[in-house]
């Protein structure tokens, strides 16, 4: 934060401690070394590292458009062509809050936004992940387009959002050591109208927060074998968590999982390509009897 000349003189008289300028801090002291930055506000987490040289700036910046940018259904003006004809949230921003964590519903009649519903079913897929359920993929899709999209239809008819989701909260109340009284919650996924049959009684379903993004090329920078002699260290503590080995669809090979709540994605490239194709495109073409119909242009390749 800048401090004015003005405003020092201020709060010296009024005896409040002045925060110091970034560059009168030594970079030992500061809270992220040579990587910390001048902003103290809710988009500090979306700004690029000082130590960037020009080149990595520009592709940041790039990125950081295409995150905060509105996908839109063609040939609406404002936004990115592409978006559904089913998806959760019309943009990266919209779940990942200035590169940070989801949010879950103020009430228990507003849906889900930046949590998303994982689902699979008993067995495996060809690369040993979870396998999809066969009408709906691996992600529910609580958003359609409704007929904006002129070349997606279903049946004929508009295309509607897979289902309607919402949490409950089951409250237990709990006491500390000290006495302290508190309720803790936890969430309870109520699924309505789903518009593409019936999910079947095996379903399984995994509720998942979006999480913060920053500070993720650091985290694929640490070497494989790190990670490794990490995950060894931690067993002798008797840590339970163990390396996640999954299918690179870019590299066509199996790769250690970094990202994602369960570690199910090698790389943020992959983890990225996942989330335009799921999140904010249909992820899983519905098959069966009145197969989702969607124009060449739309039909997106499978990534997970
Ligand atoms: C509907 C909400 C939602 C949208 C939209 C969304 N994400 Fe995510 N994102 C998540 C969730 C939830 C996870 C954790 C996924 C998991 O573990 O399965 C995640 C994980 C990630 C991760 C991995 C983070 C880590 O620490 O492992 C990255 C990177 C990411 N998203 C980037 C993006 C980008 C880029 C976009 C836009 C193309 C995007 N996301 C759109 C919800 C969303």
């Amino acid at each position: 934060m800048r401090v004015s000349a003005g405003a020092a003189a201020i709060a010296l008289v009024s005896g409040l401690a002045v925060p110091a300028q970034l560059d009168e801090i030594p970079v030992a002291a500061r809270s992220a070394g040579t990587f910390t930055i001048d902003r103290i506000d809710r988009y500090a987490y979306s700004e690029p590292a000082p130590v960037l040289d020009y080149r990595q700036r520009e592709k940041f910046l790039r990125g950081r458009h295409h995150f905060n940018q509105k996908w839109v259904v063609f040939p609406s003006l404002g936004g990115d062509w592409g978006l559904g004809p089913t998806f959760i949230t019309d943009r990266c921003s919209g779940c990942h809050v200035g590169g940070g964590r989801g949010d879950t519903p103020k009430s228990a009649d507003q849906q889900l936004l930046s949590v998303l519903v994982r689902i699979s079913i008993p067995g495996e897929d060809e690369h040993g992940a979870p396998k999809p359920h066969p009408n709906y993929g691996d992600q529910i899709q609580n958003q359609g387009l409704m007929g904006q999209d002129k070349d997606a239809t279903y049946l004929g008819e508009r295309v509607p959002q897979e289902a309607y989701l919402y949490i409950d909260w089951q409250e237990t109340p709990t006491t500390f050591a000290d006495g302290e009284k508190v309720m803790l919650r936890k969430p309870r996924l109520r699924v309505e109208k789903l518009k593409f049959g019936p999910l079947g009684p095996e379903v399984m379903y995994s509720l998942r927060i979006a999480v913060p993004t920053f500070g993720l090329g650091l985290l694929e920078a640490v070497s494989e074998a790190d990670i490794l002699a990490i995950a060894e260290r931690q067993k002798a503590q008797g840590v339970k968590g163990r390396p996640n080995y999954v299918w690179d669809a870019i590299g066509k090979h199996v790769a250690l999982g970094r990202f994602g709540w369960k570690s199910n994605q090698p790389s943020i490239r992959q983890q990225i390509a996942a989330a335009f194709h799921a999140d904010v495109r249909q992820g899983k073409l519905p098959t069966g009897p009145g197969r989702l119909r969607v124009s060449a242009a739309w039909q997106p390749a499978r990534t997970r």
